[in-house]
């Protein structure tokens, strides 16, 4: 410290020197260097004396309780996002359990979400591989250490399981593997988590934290399933309208988000998934809620919302494979319909959604950047699945990591956000067109009181009575074109009725001026 601010002070002194020297001049370079290299030795601390250096010993590291509340409460906005988490884990599980041949091919992989109201809790359980009684201690315990990094497990960064911990007041895992073996359970006490990490008199390290809130237990494994993994919250805070604890908002964000089926009533459904099958982890899982509850499917159908009034029908889908220099990366499927505009979030459809292992990665809006002008990726309804592995979620998940294989995929992506923005342009401007000739041919149907030339005296009077007529008559018209059409404005329709029918500025003035001064009279 005391040798930097030394430097510093010559750094400081170094200007007056240079007062006399032409910028240009080479002595000028020389000082500058010097100051240059002065600078940086202050600022890194460099100096021209040996220097040893070493790698940290453990004792020197220390990892505090706060990493908790960074991978849990701090790490998503949407407390929905802990769905994600589990049933991802389900997903990988069940993968696991598919390759182990512990379920056939054809056997669901099932997802049980029960939730209780009245104890505020949640049951989320699957029928994958579950994890070994010896080994599941030290897995449910580790933390940032996932065994899955390498493999094509959807996670890889061992922190998932922990998001329920700022949700609930007892976050547990249970699992086994086999039937002989014992139920392992792993209990997380959150509300002794929340105080310890409040307190400032408490010093302890991560592991000291761990060991004093998590409890190990094993359990008689009878009533279990052979083989399953549940995490049960209990006691769960009430955030966001109640967003964990209600089937709606769970079926919803789960329908888009998560690996299940496309709905068998939906036309594409076989031919897009034959078209991902292969590529794609697919999972198709039976996701359900409550024991009543009917597998959810994703959200897509031949017919949808764009808005609370106007519903579109699909007319087509396009399967779409990505080739970059070192194979596949990414293949997926746009359905076309009528591009009428923005599709109404709560259809739940629209947006190019970008998925990694048929998980949802972000909001219907990540790929926004794809499109010339991101508000077409509103109006779009299509899915882009990742498969160049080096395109790595992130965290979050709620976007991918910032890396050259990201961007490569997105400058895939290009040609098609252009071509999909034509398809909205082009779209629009055919429905203008033939707005335009409704309102054209609506018009012509209207009696034409004038005939073309100016208007005087006793004849603009004779007129004027005809162009009343002829607006009232308008004025009924209008009302049933604005029914039958919600976007023209009543009197931009108007104005368009007057233009077609070939009166003059002054004759309409004028017939405006008789109109409304007969209605005065007679009120
Ligand atoms: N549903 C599950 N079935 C079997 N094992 C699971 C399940 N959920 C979590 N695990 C185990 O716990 C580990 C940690 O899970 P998690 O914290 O979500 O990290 P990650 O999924 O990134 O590995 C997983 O790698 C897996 O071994
Ligand atoms: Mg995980």
């Amino acid at each position: 410290m005391t040798s930097a601010t030394c430097r510093t002070k010559t750094v400081s002194k170094t200007p007056a020197c240079t007062t006399k020297l032409s910028p240009s001049s080479t002595a000028w370079r020389h000082k500058e260097l010097a100051v240059t290299s002065a600078i940086r030795a202050a600022a890194t601390g460099s100096t021209s004396r040996s220097r040893s250096t070493k790698s940290p010993t453990s004792e020197l590291i220390t990892i505090g309780k706060d990493v908790l509340e960074l991978l849990s409460s701090a790490m998503y906005v949407d407390p929905l996002t802990i769905y994600r988490e589990y049933i991802q884990n389900a997903a990988d599980a069940i993968d696991d359990a598919r390759r182990a041949g512990v379920l056939s091919k054809t056997d669901a992989g099932r997802v049980d979400i029960n939730i209780n109201p009245v104890e505020r809790s949640i049951l989320i359980r699957d029928n994958g591989s579950g994890i070994a009684a010896d080994r599941a201690a030290a897995t449910l315990l580790s933390i940032g250490a996932s065994g899955k990094r390498g493999t094509d497990a959807r996670g890889f960064r061992g922190v998932g399981r922990l998001a329920g911990l700022a949700y609930c007041r007892v976050l547990t895992f249970r699992t086994r593997a086999a039937a002989n073996e014992p139920v392992v359970e792993v209990a997380w006490d959150c509300v002794k988590l929340k105080s310890t990490l409040r307190d400032v008199t408490q010093t302890d390290d991560l592991p000291g934290v761990m060991k004093r809130i998590v409890s190990i237990s094993e359990l008689d494994g009878s009533g279990y399933p052979e083989h399953f993994f549940e995490v049960e919250l209990t006691q769960v805070v009430r955030l966001r309208r109640d967003a964990l604890l209600s089937a709606p908002q769970i079926e919803t964000y789960l329908a888009q988000v998560a690996p299940v089926p496309f709905a068998r009533e939906f036309r594409y459904a076989e031919k897009i998934t034959a078209h991902l099958d292969g590529h794609v982890r697919m999972a198709d899982l039976q996701i359900k809620i409550g024991a009543e509850g009917a597998p959810i499917t994703r959200p897509y159908r031949d017919r949808f919302a764009v808005t609370d009034t106007v519903q579109d029908d699909a007319c087509n889908v396009e399967l779409l494979t990505f080739e970059g220099e070192d194979g596949l990366v990414a293949v997926g499927w746009l359905m076309h319909h009528s591009y009428l505009g923005h599709i109404s979030t709560k259809s739940q459809v629209g947006g190019l959604r970008l998925r990694a292992g048929n998980v949802q990665i972000g909001a219907a809006s990540l790929a926004d950047e794809v499109f010339p002008e991101a508000r077409f990726n509103g109006w779009c309804i299509g899915e882009i699945h990742v498969i160049d592995r080096r395109v790595l979620p992130n965290a979050r998940r709620d976007d991918f990591e910032q890396n050259i294989h990201y961007a490569n995929l997105l400058a895939e992506l290009g040609p098609l956000g252009r071509a999909i923005a034509k398809r909205c342009r082009d779209a629009s401007v055919a429905r203008h067109r033939a707005r335009e000739e409704r309102v054209q041919s609506e018009a012509a149907e209207v009696p034409r009181p004038l005939s073309a030339g100016p208007s005087e005296g006793g004849q603009a009077v004779a007129r004027s009575d005809l162009l009343g007529a002829s607006f009232a008559a308008s004025a009924d018209r209008v009302a049933s074109m604005q029914a039958a059409d919600g976007e023209l404005g009543l009197v931009e329709k108007l104005i368009r009725l007057i233009a077609a029918s070939g009166a003059t500025r002054a004759e309409v003035e004028y017939a405006f001026g008789e109109t409304l001064r007969r209605q005065f009279d007679k009120d």
